[in-house]
């Protein structure tokens, strides 16, 4: 039988966080996201480390799933980049990831929490989320590129 899959909650500056491999996630977002792929490795870094959460699935030693939020610790936070690996989809290790985000210290009191999503609304949907047909999604775009996830 395989390894149980363990979700794991950076806070930013977490030991944890600062030993995640890159290449673990970079390799993860390339072959498992539309939008994140081709990152590198530095803005990986960067991006991390300015994410007020940051959530890990694994099993064993591999990567098998991600989430970030940015938050502003009160009023807003937004979900950023939830990937599950092709072949551990369908086991409940988004809705893990995303339950843990939630439930994080940067986003436990906030009034809103939004995201973006291309085709995965109804996951989205399952989880408490709606569509927000009173607002509109602008986008400025300096250096044209990724799609939202
Ligand atoms: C979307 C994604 C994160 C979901 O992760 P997952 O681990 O497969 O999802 P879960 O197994 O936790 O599913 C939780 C529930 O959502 C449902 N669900 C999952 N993906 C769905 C989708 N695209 N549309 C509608 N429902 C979906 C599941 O059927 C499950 O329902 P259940 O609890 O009634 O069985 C994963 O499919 C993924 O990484 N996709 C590629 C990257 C991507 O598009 N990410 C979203 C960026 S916004």
């Amino acid at each position: 039988m395989s390894a149980p899959v363990r979700i794991e909650c950076h806070r930013p500056g977490a030991p944890g966080l600062r030993r995640l491999r890159l290449d673990q996630v970079k390799q993860l977002l390339d072959q498992h996201s539309f939008w994140a792929q081709g990152r590198e490795r530095a803005e990986l870094k960067r991006m991390l480390s300015g994410s007020q959460a940051v959530v890990t699935a694994w099993r064993a030693r591999q990567l098998v799933g991600i989430g970030r939020a940015t938050s502003d610790g009160a009023y807003r936070a937004v979900l950023w980049d939830v990937v599950v690996s092709s072949d551990h989809q369908g086991q409940g290790i988004g809705r893990r990831i995303v339950e843990t985000l939630l439930s994080s210290p940067a986003l436990a009191g906030v009034e809103r929490v939004y995201l973006m999503t291309t085709n995965s609304s109804g996951f989205y949907r399952q989880l408490g989320f709606n569509a927000a047909d009173s607002q509109e999604l602008l986008l400025w775009q300096p250096f044209s590129g990724s799609e939202s996830g």
